[in-house]
């Protein structure tokens, strides 16, 4: 994770430092820091915590000016959040922020300190500072002596370098982890981990290949591959969205992007369904008769997403699904090939975990389809096929609308593919997008159980632990729910197949369990109904999530139920997934935990 931005420009930087690191943030926020040069000198300012830190630090210390810079926010992997640990780190002539993870780096810091380095941070990205250094000793030329030492690094990285005494050189790196180079859209040259942290300075976008340098001044830049080679790459026009940092009537960001699900489940749905004749266009030539499997591989709250998917594909191609965690699915050996359509699922387009898979399908050739949120996603240029979603910026850490839209494409998607392989015919696509059309005024209507919601956030906030339980499409809501809860809250909880219980779980029931039953009223509410009975028989402190008519029953049984409305089987998990949310975030409001910027969370995880 970590974000960086690099500025040569000539002029002050230090605001456009900071208003890029604010875009930033999202990648990490255990500490922050910049630097500049100017006159022969270096100014450093690091702060652990939050950006918030580092400008009080700044606004405190009094600002030192420069017409170059770099600035990092940190997501820790070596070395604790400590302002020791803060980018960037100064070696010698040599300053340096990075985002990745060298996994070399163990022998070369001992390789390093055995010649006598005196090492300032536990960090992997002071060791590249010492190689670099040490090269620049030997070879006097910047650009093949900064080569040379990063040539030593496996790993992960995207670097920016200052080196003192050149303050019109800003030279960046990247390996495994994204970077871009903005042309100034008045002046200079910019560096950054995405588009949009240089969307306030420049809409000319380069994304860097792997392996590449870039050599920048304020005048131009220079571009070489992994093998040292001057290159070309393409320069592309990006407008990217700018990022409102606005809560609107909020208290949160997590409270704003739930609200706004409505509305950008029916913009997504609009650019796959038409609503006048209900017919699904999807965008992509997938012939999916060519296919004999679909995967789709993803990692958190994405996942769920595609294990929703699961249920909707299968039912409606009649296909095998298989549904994995990205982590664990690229280091597998999965068998892939020509005949297996490859979805990826990604938020951000960037999870490292998720690119990695994205790449191994396509390497063994198969068709890969990215469902991303950032239009400007590394995955969003790598995969066969994009489907986009609508969902706009998602400040908060803890995903909510980006699901939403997530699930809204993948249904748009089952309906196509049941419909082009022929497994569902023309009237049952109709009636399935006709169905998927009703979900913004469903979506909103479910928010009527916020009071109830609210009042048993009050509850939970006070309990360790809980369990969240859903069979069919309502098993990944529940994940989902348990998801949001420990992210937000801290609490422990975790979402179990109904069914699965007796295997095991049931044995930690008592009155102190909290249990959540997510039992929309579907072909399987009655074996859910059975679980709830023997959970019931054992003390379980149950809130079951179902419709009018069945929380009726329910509370007949001397047991808590909150109605939702009316809605298919299909549409289930969309209306099912706003009282998980808001249970997450009633109950963090409650217990005052950072809802937004949770500990130890970052929005985008680049690093494996
Ligand atoms: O950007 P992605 O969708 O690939 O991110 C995947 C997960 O890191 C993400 O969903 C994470 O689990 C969220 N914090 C969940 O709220």
């Amino acid at each position: 994770m970590c974000g960086i931005i690099g500025i040569v420009t000539g002029h002050t930087v230090v605001t456009g430092l900071i208003s890029s690191l604010k875009l930033l943030e999202y990648r990490g926020y255990d500490s922050a820091g910049i630097a500049t040069m100017q006159d022969g000198q270096v100014w450093r300012e690091r702060a652990a915590g939050k950006l918030a830190n580092l400008e009080k630090k700044i606004k405190d210390d009094g600002v030192r000016e420069g017409g170059i810079g770099i600035g990092h926010t940190r997501w820790a992997t070596h070395g604790a959040p400590t302002e020791g640990n803060a980018h960037p780190h100064i070696v010698d002539n040599v300053i340096i922020v990075h985002n990745g993870i060298i996994e070399n780096y163990a022998e070369l810091r001992d390789e390093l300190l055995e010649n006598g380095a005196n090492m300032q941070s536990e960090t992997d990205t002071e060791v590249i500072g010492h190689l670099i250094s040490q090269q620049l000793k030997i070879d006097k030329n910047i650009e093949t002596a900064v080569q040379t030492a990063i040539g030593k690094l496996t790993g992960a990285f995207a670097l920016a370098i200052m080196i003192k005494g050149e303050e019109n050189l800003l030279i960046g790196a990247r390996k495994g982890c994204p970077l871009v180079v903005g042309i100034g859209d008045v002046e200079g040259h910019y560096i950054g981990s995405d588009a949009l942290a240089l969307s306030p300075f420049s809409r000319q976008i380069i994304y860097l290949e792997e392996g590449d340098f870039v050599f920048a001044s304020k005048e131009d830049y220079r571009i070489f591959d992994q093998a040292g080679t001057l290159v070309t790459r393409d320069i592309n026009h990006v407008e990217v969205q700018s990022a409102t940092m606005d809560k609107g009537n909020h208290k949160h960001y997590m409270a704003k992007e739930f609200f706004e699900q409505p509305d950008v489940v029916q913009h997504t749905l609009a650019h796959y369904l038409n609503m006048d004749d209900n017919q699904i266009n999807i965008d992509a030539n997938l012939d999916i008769k060519k296919f004999d499997r679909i995967i789709i591989v993803s990692c958190g709250t994405s996942y769920y997403a595609a294990s929703v998917a699961k249920y909707w594909l299968e039912e409606a191609t009649n296909m095998s699904v298989e549904v994995d965690v990205a982590s664990e699915y690229r280091y597998r050996n999965p068998p892939l090939n020509a005949k297996c359509l490859f979805i990826v699922v990604s938020q951000s387009g960037e999870t490292a975990d998720s690119l990695a898979a994205l790449r191994l399908a396509k390497h063994k050739g198969a068709t890969t389809v990215a469902i991303v949120n950032v239009s400007t996603s590394t995955m969003s240029r790598e995969a066969d096929f994009v489907l986009p979603t609508f969902a706009g910026i998602e400040v908060c850490v803890a995903s909510t609308k980006a699901f939403m839209c997530q699930i809204s494409v993948l249904a748009t998607l089952s309906i196509a593919l049941g419909k082009a392989i022929g497994h569902i015919n023309a009237d049952q696509a109709t009636t399935m997008a006709s169905d998927l059309a009703q979900l913004p005024r469903l979506i909103n209507d479910a928010f009527m159980v916020e009071p109830e919601i609210k009042e048993l956030a009050h509850d939970i906030s006070k309990v360790e632990h809980m369990l969240f339980l859903g069979r069919n499409t309502s098993f990944p809501i529940a994940m989902e729910g348990a998801l949001k809860l420990k992210e937000i809250t801290y609490i422990h909880a975790e979402g179990y197949a109904a069914g699965e219980l007796k295997h095991g779980p049931i044995a930690l029931i008592d009155e102190k369990m909290p249990l959540i039953i997510i039992a929309p009223d579907n072909e399987v509410y009655e074996k859910t109904r059975s679980n709830i009975e023997e959970i019931a028989a054992r003390g379980g402190d149950i809130t079951v999530l179902t419709t009018q008519k069945r929380a009726k029953e329910i509370r007949k049984l001397g047991l808590k139920a909150i109605a939702l409305p009316d809605c298919s089987s299909f549409l289930a998990p969309f209306i099912y997934t706003v009282p998980v949310q808001l249970l997450a975030y009633h109950t963090a409001v409650h217990m005052g935990t950072d809802v937004d910027q949770p500990r130890n969370l970052a929005k985008s995880v680049t690093v494996e």
